[in-house]
């Protein structure tokens, strides 16, 4: 394991050290690492369900939808501002609630970081370790991160939680947390299919709390256009899938072709 991650024990807190197969702290709690190459660190009281996060169909889809290009720009426009504002040329970064690590991956190698992907499915971070071996990836949860206090640059949230006070804790002085949330007309075409009525709703990232500034935020909006396959895996991937009437998935069935709004704000804060 690169000497430049920097574990806690998420039973004590107290520092890990990587042993082998396996970490261990000293008190002797230990975890090993899975043959793909992660670590669990995700107690069982840290759990608030059996297989928490997405779901293994949720995440497959994903993963082919994401391995199209279609978000390409958006981990692009992430990894530049990463480039920009963290605070080192080689920045430690954990990118939280990472699924099955296509941003991970693109923000290692475009920002020449280290970096730890981390996901409360166990699912998501098995895929992701297919994706990158050089990467630690951890199933752990975002409230409660297995890492020492002030040993990141960067946080990266995309599509995934923010974790005020976690994230504050995590980051060095002058650390930055880039964030991705969803904005208002984000898929609105596939809403319209989906729903009888789409009522507008404004949506904006939250309040960024005492511990940080706003550095910048973006509201950015591009179209996409996907073929019948691809629109089939983007429905799956959200919990949309869930809500689909069959009649209108049906309908989302024959549809061969759609014309689709990405709209998303990135969002840049640096730790006080
Ligand atoms: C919408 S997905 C985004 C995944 C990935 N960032 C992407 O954009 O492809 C949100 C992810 O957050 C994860 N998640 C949910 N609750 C979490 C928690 N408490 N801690 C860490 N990850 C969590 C889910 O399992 C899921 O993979």
């Amino acid at each position: 394991m690169n000497s430049v991650f920097q574990l806690v024990c998420p039973l004590c807190g107290a520092p890990l050290a990587a042993d082998g197969k396996q970490c261990v702290c000293p008190q002797k709690h230990s975890f090993d690492f899975a043959r793909q190459g992660y670590l669990h660190l995700l107690p069982v009281q840290q759990k608030h369900s059996l297989h928490p996060g997405d779901t293994k169909e949720m995440l497959m889809a994903r993963r082919r939808f994401l391995d199209k290009g279609y978000y390409e720009p958006i981990g692009q426009q992430v990894a530049d501002a990463i480039c920009r504002y963290a605070p080192s040329k080689a920045p430690v970064i954990a990118d939280i609630g990472c699924g099955e690590g296509y941003y991970t991956a693109m923000l290692r190698q475009r920002c020449h970081a280290s970096c730890i992907g981390i996901d409360i499915a166990k699912d998501g971070v098995r895929m992701a370790c297919s994706r990158d071996k050089s990467i630690l990836w951890l199933v752990a949860t975002a409230s409660s991160l297995p890492l020492q206090s002030a040993s990141l640059q960067a946080v990266t949230a995309m599509f995934s939680l923010f974790q005020p006070e976690e994230y504050a804790r995590v980051l060095q002085q002058n650390g930055i947390v880039a964030e991705v949330t969803v904005g208002s007309r984000h898929l609105t075409e596939l809403k319209e299919i989906i729903y009888d009525t789409v009522f507008p709703q404004e949506k904006h990232p939250a309040p960024c709390g005492e511990a940080f500034r706003e550095l910048q935020c973006q509201e950015q909006e591009y179209h996409i256009s996907l073929l019948n396959q691809d629109l089939q895996s983007l429905l799956m991937m959200t919990p949309h899938f869930w809500r689909i009437r069959q009649e209108r998935r049906e309908e989302l069935m024959q549809t061969t072709a759609l014309e689709l709004t990405v709209h998303y704000y990135l969002r840049v804060l640096q730790k006080k």
